[in-house]
């Protein structure tokens, strides 16, 4: 007969013995590659770590996510450790690791299913979402595209707040891309179809964390009380899915060869036409798009928005590039071999990814037992055991920040800071990410970005802000851009185009 009391006893010594065994092994481990622990970040309990979660809770509702964490790493350290939710997670921002998870350790890490549940129901999978040899395969679809396009020529107007404008200028351009023809969300009136792809597309995006949440693993054994209520009536979100889905598959042309040569008979670089060879499968070209479009268009609208911020804040910079615009172009439309001359542009773009990068912080999970080569032990020199199954995140906002790799000034908005030979930040600035999975869109971005600058640059004698005082706050989604949008007034200039 066995009693409860020695049923109850003999679970406790499993726990204890399995406990005990991985401890041995995390030990023996940690021990052969010279490891030691990372300091930890204080927390009243780490086995929920709840207190951890509650103060991100409250500082993304007060709009200081961004800022927490650069307090946390400048008074903890460049790498810690800290428990969320059931789950200790390694923090860093030491160039070394990031090279670690991204370059010299790339197959010890993995995006994960997460990126997936969370983006999936919107974009399906495709480069941006997949892992191993199905992302090697959507990297070797979308690449070519990358080393051939130059943008197309378009031009913004003007308004109170650029922000907007830049979204659907992106827009445009990214479709026209992709698919050889513009939405021309800009010129459309509201109610157009243009307008309500990206509607629903803004929609989805800015609920996708919601919607994914679902599927973290804290709230997942709690799915099935959600489904059972969710399932009678379709989501918001799922209902702006499928406008995108729709009106996606609706500009897919029914054959991809139409449209290859572009007016004025140059040939012109649409994603569809390049990977016509590869598919024709029409879910695949969707999701290959959307993953695209994802990782393309906010991004590089956040750039404009988040530059012209600044900008609006800066007569100084833009008399600069007032005069560095008219030698070089002397009022004419530049073209791509000119807008690499100007290194000013450059610099400003450069300037502004640093110090508000698009992706601010980013995460891999270990795929198998590994280190990284900093952060243990009470110098910090000594490698730092990662466990297969544990998160890495790596958070670009405070490392671009730190005094070490820019100098007493890093808090400054210093384009010029550039030109200084000296400066050589490698992996401590890495606004594309790095290594194999590095942005396929930056040459893309830049150049579309400088061209916007110096278009603006070209039709405007001034920038400026009502609000000068205000500094720039954070409004993360997948991409982070200014919260109050980019509200400036434009003084046309009088110069003959
Ligand atoms: C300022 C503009 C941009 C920034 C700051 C940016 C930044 C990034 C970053 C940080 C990643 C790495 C994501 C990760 O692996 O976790 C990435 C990946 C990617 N970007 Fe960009 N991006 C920009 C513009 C673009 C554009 C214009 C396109 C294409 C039209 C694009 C396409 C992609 C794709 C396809 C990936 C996934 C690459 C892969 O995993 O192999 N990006 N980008
Ligand atoms: C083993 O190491 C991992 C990663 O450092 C840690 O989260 C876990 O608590 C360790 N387990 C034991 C039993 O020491
Ligand atoms: C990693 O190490 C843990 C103990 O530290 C062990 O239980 C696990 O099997 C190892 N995983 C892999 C994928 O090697
Ligand atoms: C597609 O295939 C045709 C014929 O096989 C070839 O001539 C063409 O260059 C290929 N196009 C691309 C973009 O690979
Ligand atoms: C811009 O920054 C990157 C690193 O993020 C650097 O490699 C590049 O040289 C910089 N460009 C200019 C013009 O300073």
């Amino acid at each position: 007969m066995l009693s409860p009391l020695l049923i109850i006893f003999a679970a406790l010594l499993l726990a204890t013995l399995t406990w005990l065994k991985t401890r041995w092994q995390n030990q023996t481990f940690a021990t052969a590659h010279g490891c030691l622990p990372a300091p930890r970040y204080q927390q009243p309990e780490t086995i929920l770590g709840v207190q951890n979660v509650v103060e991100a809770a409250r500082a993304w509702k007060a709009n200081t996510w961004l800022e927490m964490w650069y307090h946390r790493f400048t008074t903890i350290g460049p790498t810690f450790q800290a428990s969320s939710l059931g789950r200790t997670t390694i923090f860093t921002i030491d160039p070394e690791n990031v090279k670690a998870v991204l370059a010299t350790k790339f197959k010890h890490f993995d995006l994960g299913p997460r990126r997936m549940k969370i983006l999936g129901p919107l974009t399906g999978p495709g480069i941006f979402t997949n892992d191993g040899t199905s992302w090697e395969h959507s990297r070797s679809l979308v690449r070519p595209t990358f080393t051939k396009v130059q943008p197309d020529r378009r031009s913004g107007s003007v308004e109170a707040d650029l922000q907007p404008l830049f979204f659907r200028l992106t827009l445009d351009s990214a479709t026209e891309l992709l698919l050889g023809r513009s939405f021309g969300s800009l010129l459309s009136p509201p109610g157009s179809n243009a307008l309500r792809f990206m509607h629903a597309f803004d929609y989805a995006q800015c609920r996708i964390h919601v919607h994914g949440l679902r599927e973290s693993p804290a709230l997942r054994p709690f799915a099935w009380i959600q489904s059972l209520f969710a399932a009678k009536k379709k989501s918001k979100f799922d209902e702006a899915c499928e406008t995108v889905h729709r009106t996606l598959d609706g500009s897919l042309p029914s054959s991809s060869r139409e449209e290859k040569e572009a007016p004025g008979g140059k040939e012109k670089y649409v994603f569809l036409h390049e990977i016509a060879n590869e598919t024709r499968d029409p879910l695949q070209l969707r999701h290959e798009t959307l993953n695209l479009l994802l990782a393309g268009r906010d991004t590089t609208a956040a750039l404009l928005s988040n530059t012209f911020f600044v900008l609006a804040r800066r007569p100084d910079i833009w008399a600069r590039l007032r005069s560095e615009i008219d030698q070089t172009f002397e009022g004419s439309i530049p073209d791509y071999d000119g807008l690499r001359t100007v290194k000013y542009i450059r610099n400003l773009l450069n300037e502004s990814l640093r110090l508000y990068p698009v992706v601010p912080w980013n995460s891999r999970i270990a795929t198998e037992n590994t280190t990284l080569p900093h952060g243990g032990g009470p110098d910090g020199r000594s490698p730092v055991f990662v466990r297969a199954g544990q998160l890495v995140n790596y958070h670009l906002w405070s490392m671009h920040r730190m005094p070490e790799h820019f100098g007493p000034d890093s808090h400054v908005f210093n384009p010029d800071r550039w030109d200084d030979s000296t400066l050589r930040p490698g992996w401590a600035c890495i606004p594309f990410n790095g290594g194999p999975p590095i942005c396929v869109g930056q040459q893309y971005a830049l150049t579309q970005a400088a061209y916007v600058v110096v278009r603006l640059v070209q039709q405007f004698e001034s920038i400026e802000c009502h609000d000068a005082s205000t500094p720039w706050s954070e409004h993360v989604g997948l991409v982070t851009s200014s919260r109050t949008g980019t509200k400036v007034s434009l003084r046309p200039r009088n110069m003959p185009r």
